[in-house]
This record gives C-alpha cells, structure tokens and sequence, in this order.
C-alpha cells in the first residue's frame, strides 16, 4: 500500500477509544505522526499508540480536557515540539451522553472547545493544513430530521458547534487552512449506540430499518480519506451511511 500521509503530524482529539482510536491506527498505518489525545483513559490511549509503533509507526498520548483553554495550548505546544508541526486537526472527541453532566456541558465541549481548539490550532498551522470535523447525521442533519430525546442535547451542540466552525471559515482560508466535516449514520459497535440501544432500541431499531450501519473502521476510513483527498470548496461535508437523509 502506498502511504499517503508520510511525516505529516495528525492531532486527534478523543483517540483513545471508538472511532477516535480506530482512526488513529488508519493514521498511523498512512504514515501519519500521531498525536493520540484523551481526557482521562491513559492506558487506552497508551495501548493505541503502541499499536500504531508496532505497525512501524510514530505516535504519542497526550492527556489534555479539550474544554479546559491552558491544557488545549500545553497540548499544540507539545505536539508542534515532537513532531515538528502540526498538519491536521481532528476534531473528534465529542461529549454530553455522560451521566451526572452537567446542564452546559454539550455546549462546553461540542461547540466551545471545538472552536478554541481549531482557532489555537490554526496559529500554530501552516498554509495547507486542514481541520476536520467529525459529526453525526442525527447532529448535522439537527432540526430537520426526528432525534431521539436522550441525544437531543448532544445532537443541538455539535450542529452548534458545527456552525460555529463553518463561521470560522475565512479566518481559516486566509491562513490557507481547509475546514471539511465528516457526517455519519450512527455507528455499529461504538460506545454511544450501544447505550442508546439499552435505553431506547426503537430509536436504533429505526436506522437499521433502513440496511446495515457503517462500521466502526468504515467511519475511520472515510475520515482518512477527508484528510488526505483535495475539496471542491471549504467547509465541504462527506457523508458516511444514512443514504435516506441525503434524499430531501
Ligand atoms: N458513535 C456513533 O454512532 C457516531 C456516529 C456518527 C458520528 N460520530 C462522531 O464520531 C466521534 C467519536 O464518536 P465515538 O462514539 O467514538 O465517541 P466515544 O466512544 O464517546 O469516545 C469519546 C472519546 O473522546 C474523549 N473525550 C471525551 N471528553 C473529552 C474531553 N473533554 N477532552 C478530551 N477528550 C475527551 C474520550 O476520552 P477518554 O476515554 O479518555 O475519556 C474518548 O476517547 C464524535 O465526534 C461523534 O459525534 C459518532
């Protein structure tokens, strides 16, 4: 296989587990440095950077809450010191399903700390470099298509968030800086549908009705793809699954 991300420095947010991680290990098999970010799970993240090493790969964990604005700067710092740049940002750790969270908390992490991250970032970036967001139809398609009551504040704070990110746009283009945004269907085997699925089956029940749900490394390969092929125009949106929300 041809690598197509060889010594190219790739920060993802939330790597330690789920699509985060499988994403990571794609990176690294792409050639990619990676940067594995994670919040609290150390031995997780640990455990997907020695996967990314024994494939031949360059990877480093780096603990840092994505809504607290001094461990977002110590983590680019750190990033920018070991790899020498940083090329893309993955924006995909994502929160609010968390039990005991509280009221603000989806705003706090899915739209706020997604633009402090890209807006620090983006200063630390060099023209050709790219921020990709990943998202969920149920949150980029918000207010427009049913949600399921339990994910409803999630589902408004990342397409908040994304909005917010769009807006950024001709501050990202006049550093030369691509924004893309990845949208899938819910995702077979993730954390998130597993619960959902315990507390409320008909709402999955609906999404499969419609045929089988991406994979976990079906996602990941779409995101790598997003970061390595050229885009139409900014802000350009991939769609992973979910073929029935495409037809308005
Ligand atoms: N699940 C789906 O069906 C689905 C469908 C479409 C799109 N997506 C999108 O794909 C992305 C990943 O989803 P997922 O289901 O794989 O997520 P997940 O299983 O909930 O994983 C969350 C990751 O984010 C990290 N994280 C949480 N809060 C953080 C914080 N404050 N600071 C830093 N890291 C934090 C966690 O780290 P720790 O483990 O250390 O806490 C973990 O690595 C999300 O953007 C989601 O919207 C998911």
């Amino acid at each position: 296989m041809t690598q197509r991300l060889v010594g190219k420095s790739v920060l993802i947010t939330g790597g330690s587990r789920g699509i985060g991680a499988e994403t990571a290990e794609q990176l690294g098999a792409e050639g990619a440095l990676v940067a594995v970010n994670y919040r609290e799970k150390k031995r997780r993240a640990d455990a997907v950077v020695r996967a990314i090493e024994d494939d031949g790969g360059r990877a480093l964990a780096i603990g840092a809450d994505i809504t607290d604005p001094a461990a977002i700067d110590a983590m680019l710092s750190c990033v920018v010191t070991e790899f020498g740049a940083l090329d893309v940002l993955v924006l995909n750790a994502s929160g609010g399903l968390e039990l005991g969270a509280e009221p603000g908390y989806a705003m706090a992490i899915n739209r706020d700390a997604q633009v402090a991250l890209a807006r620090a970032a983006a200063e630390r970036m060099s023209r050709g470099s790219r921020v990709v967001f990943l998202t969920s139809h149920q949150a980029h398609f918000h207010g427009r298509r049913p949600v399921p009551a339990e994910y409803e504040p999630v589902a408004a704070s990342k397409r908040a968030g994304e909005d917010a990110l769009r807006a950024l746009i001709p501050e990202l283009s006049s550093r030369g800086i691509e924004l893309v945004v990845v949208s899938g269907d819910m995702i077979e085997g993730t954390i998130v549908v597993t619960l959902l699925e315990r507390r409320n089956p008909d709402a999955v029940a609906a999404r499969t009705a419609h045929g089988s749900l991406p994979t976990i490394a079906e996602f990941a390969s779409a995101v790598v793809d997003a970061i390595v092929e050229p885009i139409a125009e900014a802000g350009h949106t991939v769609y992973v699954g979910g073929a029935d929300y495409l037809d308005e």
